[in-house]
């Protein structure tokens, strides 16, 4: 969410130096790995150095650890003004479904890492996928340890945190999305030590958040889409054009994801229309802005509610002053989101997820009305199950929904999509205060940090979990029953 806030007093005894994390002496030594699921044989994978690779590089991988027989390069390492890092990334092909590979990033300091590969489209095998959104930083410039008084460490374990929980969890779920507002790099004026140095403390902001998540992004799939603190060096607005170059624009973002997100997949379908209009949407795809991916029973298209469609809040003269994109030609994304949704064949993947930073449906305000106006009735058009949201930090759910009116079938088989909101996973900016009860509202979470799992039952069953992140106890279990009896759904009333 947007924060206003005064840049705090400078303290006389405040240390002012950034948190730049030790760069190791070997600097070729792999760090802030991220996987991503990137087309129905190929995961991704990308890291960063503290030297450039030079030339051509390999990730040796296979499916055993001992023997890791195939191997996926690139040439490209590139970095950006302001970051001491260079981005690295290769694609590795030709995987068989739902099985193990290892695979090893090319350094004299790295070790054999595991993934499970996606399960093909139509495998209708039960499997669970987290959801985790306004993650942040923790320790010294993140929420919790000046915050909250009753953590009196983080590192290493991160065990009061939403990534602690991720990696206690590791084997409940097979992979992560996450839309929006990863590090809260442009909140780093809300630390003493950091405002001498705004610009290097941005970068170590970035460098050490994705050095927290890297144990559990080098493990598991971790699908990412644009939040508004991607956007720009500082979300105070009317400052946003003194950034530096580096920061402005969503740069970061784009250099960490840009080449590791899918465009959307071949389509899945016999239907020779859904494979025309599965080919229109991967050529409409902006990863790592708009895209989709398939696995197992559905079809998750993660989609960009902060640029690129009518009065988008962090586009040029949007509401949030941060001045990003467009990324797309006039009208991309949502092109794009007709054709890929109009594509999925609900005989093969049933279930049909819509993932973006900013909600329509929120208790206690910080709901987007052009994303609404934008968005709302292409996913009812096509019978979105599912929808996925951040931006507010807190937990919510809501029952089927469309146009602020309650589907009358409830959770039975509605035409409305649900929606929920993982917000409350931890940052800099603590939880936001659950609001005045809204329609159609049943569950609302703010006393502590908390995330989402949504199981993938079977074809009429979808299940969403709430959990509070540092005891896994289930706060809310919903299950969504829908009948999915026909292929191609279009909605009109
Ligand atoms: C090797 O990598 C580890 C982290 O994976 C790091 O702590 C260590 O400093 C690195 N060693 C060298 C020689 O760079
Ligand atoms: C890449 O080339 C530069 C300049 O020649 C050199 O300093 C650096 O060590 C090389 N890096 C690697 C990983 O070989
Ligand atoms: C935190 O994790 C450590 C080990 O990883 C464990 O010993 C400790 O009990 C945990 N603390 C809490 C409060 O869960
Ligand atoms: C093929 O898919 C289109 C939508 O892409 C749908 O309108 C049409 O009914 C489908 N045809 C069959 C035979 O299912
Ligand atoms: C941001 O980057 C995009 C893509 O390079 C570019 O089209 C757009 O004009 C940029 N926006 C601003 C405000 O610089
Ligand atoms: C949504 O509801 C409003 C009234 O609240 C109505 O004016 C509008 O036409 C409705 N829009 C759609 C797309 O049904
Ligand atoms: C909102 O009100 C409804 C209907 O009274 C209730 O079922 C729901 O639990 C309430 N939501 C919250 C978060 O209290
Ligand atoms: C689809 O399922 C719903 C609910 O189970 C049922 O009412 C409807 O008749 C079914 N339609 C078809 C075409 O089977």
């Amino acid at each position: 969410m947007a924060s206003y806030k005064m840049l705090p007093l400078l303290a006389a005894s405040t240390v002012l130096a950034v948190n730049y994390p030790t760069i190791p002496s070997d600097r070729t030594t792999p760090v802030q790995q991220r996987l991503a699921i990137n087309a129905p044989n190929a995961m991704s994978i990308g890291w960063n150095t503290y030297e450039k690779l030079n030339g051509s590089y390999c990730v040796q991988y296979g499916t055993s650890s001992t023997s890791l027989t195939s191997q996926a390069c690139s040439d490209s390492s590139t970095t950006y003004a302001t970051s001491r890092t260079y981005g690295n990334e290769v694609t590795m092909t030709g995987l068989q479904p739902a099985t193990t590979y290892y695979y090893k990033i090319p350094s004299t300091n790295s070790s054999v890492e595991h993934f499970l590969s996606p399960r093909t489209a139509g495998d209708k095998t039960a499997f669970n996928m987290d959801v985790v959104i306004d993650l942040g930083i923790y320790g010294a410039d993140g929420y919790t340890t000046t915050k909250r008084d009753t953590i009196p460490q983080i590192q290493p374990e991160l065990n009061h945190t939403t990534i602690g929980a991720l990696a206690r969890t590791v084997d409940d779920y097979e992979f992560v999305i996450h839309p929006g507002d990863f590090a809260y790099a442009d909140d780093w004026y809300e630390k003493p030590h950091n405002l001498l140095d705004g610009k290097d403390a941005y970068q170590a902001i970035l460098e050490g958040f994705y050095d927290q998540l890297a144990p559990i992004a080098a493990r598991k799939g971790y699908m990412a889409s644009p939040g508004n603190h991607e956007a720009d060096c500082q979300e105070i607005p009317y400052t946003s054009g003194l950034c530096p170059e580096g920061q402005k624009n969503f740069t970061d973002f784009m250099m960490r994801f840009g080449r590791t997100m899918p465009t959307a997949f071949a389509s899945s379908s016999s239907n020779t229309t859904a494979q025309s209009s599965a080919t229109k949407a991967q050529q409409l795809a902006l990863p790592p802005f708009w895209y989709s991916f398939e696995y197992g029973q559905a079809h998750i298209v993660m989609f960009d509610t902060e640029t690129d469609f009518p009065d988008a809040p962090d586009g040029p003269g949007g509401s949030a002053h941060l001045n990003g994109g467009p990324f797309g030609k006039p009208n991309q994304q949502i092109d794009f989101l007709n054709a890929d949704l109009a594509s999925v064949d609900r005989s093969v993947t049933p279930w049909l997820i819509g993932a973006g930073h900013r909600p329509w449906y929120s208790t206690g305000g910080g709901g987007c009305d052009p994303c609404q106006t934008a968005f709302e009735s292409i996913f009812y058009k096509y019978g979105v199950d599912l929808a996925i949201f951040g931006h507010v930090h807190n937990s919510q759910r809501f029952l089927p929904i469309y146009n602020g009116t309650a589907d009358p079938a409830g959770m039975q088989d509605p035409k409305a999509p649900m929606y929920i909101v993982a917000g409350g996973t931890g940052n800099i900016e603590g939880l936001s205060a659950v609001g005045d009860n809204a329609t159609a509202n049943a569950f609302a979470y703010a006393d502590d940090f908390s995330y989402a799992t949504v199981k993938f039952i079977d074809a009429n069953h979808l299940g969403v979990d709430f959990m509070q992140s540092s005891t896994g106890n289930v706060l809310d279990s919903s299950v969504l029953f829908k009948s999915h009896n026909t292929s191609f759904v279009v909605q009109t009333s």
